[in-house]
């Protein structure tokens, strides 16, 4: 069948299941017609790089506006239930019987579309929006490592970092932290008979550790594990981890993905490949009451992974994402690959202008001649290295400060991504978590200062630091 063909066929029984009131998006294409609808979106996904690129997905992909009243954009369905129509009805969406929308905390076709664009652009089989980055973190790392353990990144963002010791371990996760993810050696020791997944950033915030996806998936495979990757930074645009191995991508939303600083939002992406059943992941083998008493893998086969997050983690912890800030999201998707590729032409000038700086003691952008990471950025990010970087500042802190409040045009706050340029040191802010010790071992040392590069006039950022450092 044609792609096209498909793709219509596709949308309109999702649509159809939309207007008919789906539980939730994955909820709405279950059994038979799901694995019809299925199979053929990946169908779509094996021919969108020949038929539909990266750009006309991120303005078309998941919406329809024939099924939304002509809608030229997706609309905001702001309203926090929906009519089930009889109690007989409701018995029969809560029993999975049937499927529709019941409550936007669970499901909702503004967060629909949303989930399904941003799955298309990743290559994933389904998607789950939630209300923050750090939810969408943390569900993931929960719902994959359930009563067990896993091993993640250290050189990571110190939100993150601050989790892992102080929330994860007393919701029953225990992290194994690893300094060098790369170093596949020291992730293999630490492997256990209740390890459940591997956590890691594409590329890490803020020191730009380039991790080796191919390689720590091989790894986490070889051993039944999962590789969850946060892939904030890159974006879909600059990187697809799934296609080089990732069962699970997670976004905070708020960053790139948007660009213009309005939302707090996060995004859980399933690749869908994953055998959750081979041993490693008792919970996902456990028959559920509220899924006709089966399990989440029999009643979800292709999207497992976000069907249980969704079922258990946005239900009961319940960060939903607002059908309101999904909308803004869908806004800066529309322009995310020009907004990166110029962010990326832009980090690179500034940080060769760094490199050469007196009053710099090192840049770590990956595409500059001679980074230890070098290798992989030229094997995973072809489009370019991204926005976000850091530098170390030569100098006291006394001057770090100077040097930071002299800045014009960057601004001093804690977000990335952003259309406006960004400066932060680091190490006293979105890393204070960390101990000395663990900044110095993670790679953010008290010199480090960040910038994310925005869309403004590449001329007049180097102008804004080089007055800085002249101040
Ligand atoms: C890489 C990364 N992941 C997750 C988060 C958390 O995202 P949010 O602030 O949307 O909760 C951040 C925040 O800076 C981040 O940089």
């Amino acid at each position: 069948m044609k792609r096209d063909k498909v793709v219509m066929k596709r949308d309109k029984v999702v649509m159809k299941s939309v207007e008919a009131g789906v539980k939730s998006p994955e909820a709405g294409i279950k059994s038979k017609m799901k694995h019809n609808i299925i199979n053929k979106l990946k169908l779509k996904k094996m021919s969108t790089s020949k038929e539909q690129g990266f750009d006309t997905l991120k303005i078309h992909a998941g919406y329809k506006p024939s099924e939304h009243q002509g809608s030229i954009q997706v609309p905001i369905y702001q309203t926090t239930a929906f009519e089930v129509g009889s109690p007989e009805r409701a018995e029969r969406l809560l029993r999975f019987e049937e499927f529709g929308l019941l409550y936007t905390r669970i499901g909702n076709p503004t967060q629909a579309a949303l989930e399904q664009r941003i799955a298309a652009l990743d290559g994933g089989a389904a998607a789950v929006a939630v209300a923050s980055g750090m939810a969408a973190v943390s569900y993931a790392i929960l719902n994959a490592g359930e009563n067990g353990r896993v091993i993640a990144a250290g050189q990571i963002y110190g939100g993150t970092y601050d989790a892992y010791r102080k929330l994860y371990p007393s919701l029953g996760v225990k992290i194994d932290i690893v300094d060098d993810i790369n170093d596949l050696d020291a992730v293999r020791k630490l492997i256990q008979p209740d390890t459940r997944a591997i956590f890691v950033e594409s590329i890490n915030n803020p020191v730009n550790v380039i991790a080796d996806i191919e390689a720590i998936a091989g790894l986490a495979h070889e051993n039944g594990l999962p590789l969850i990757v946060d892939n904030t930074l890159a974006t879909p645009y600059l990187w697809n981890p799934i296609r080089n191995g990732a069962d699970v991508v997670v976004y905070s939303a708020t960053k790139a993905l948007s660009g213009h600083g309005s939302i707090i939002g996060g995004i859980i992406v399933d690749a869908g490949k994953f055998n959750w059943l081979a041993g490693r992941h008792p919970h996902f083998e456990k028959k559920v009451l509220t899924l006709g008493d089966k399990t989440v893998v029999e009643v979800f086969p292709d999207f497992p992974f976000t069907a249980r997050a969704r079922s258990y983690y946005l239900n009961l912890l319940g960060a939903a994402l607002s059908p309101f800030d999904a909308y803004l999201i869908l806004q800066g998707v529309e322009t995310l690959s020009e907004r990166l590729k110029k962010q990326s032409e832009s980090a690179q000038a500034i940080a060769e202008y760094l490199s050469k700086h007196p009053k710099v003691a090192w840049v770590s952008y990956p595409t500059l001649p001679g980074s230890k990471y070098g290798a992989l950025a030229e094997k995973y990010l072809p489009k370019g290295a991204g926005g976000v970087f850091s530098f170390g500042f030569k100098g006291t802190q006394e001057e770090i400060y100077r040097f930071l409040n002299a800045v014009k045009v960057f601004s001093y706050h804690a977000n990335l991504g952003d259309a406006r340029s960004l400066i932060i040191n680091s190490p006293k802010t979105t890393h204070h978590e960390l101990t000395e010790d663990e900044k110095l071992r993670t790679g953010v040392p008290p010199e480090t200062i960040r910038l994310s590069v925005g869309l403004e006039d590449v001329n007049d950022l180097i102008a804004d630091l080089e007055q800085a450092f002249n101040g």
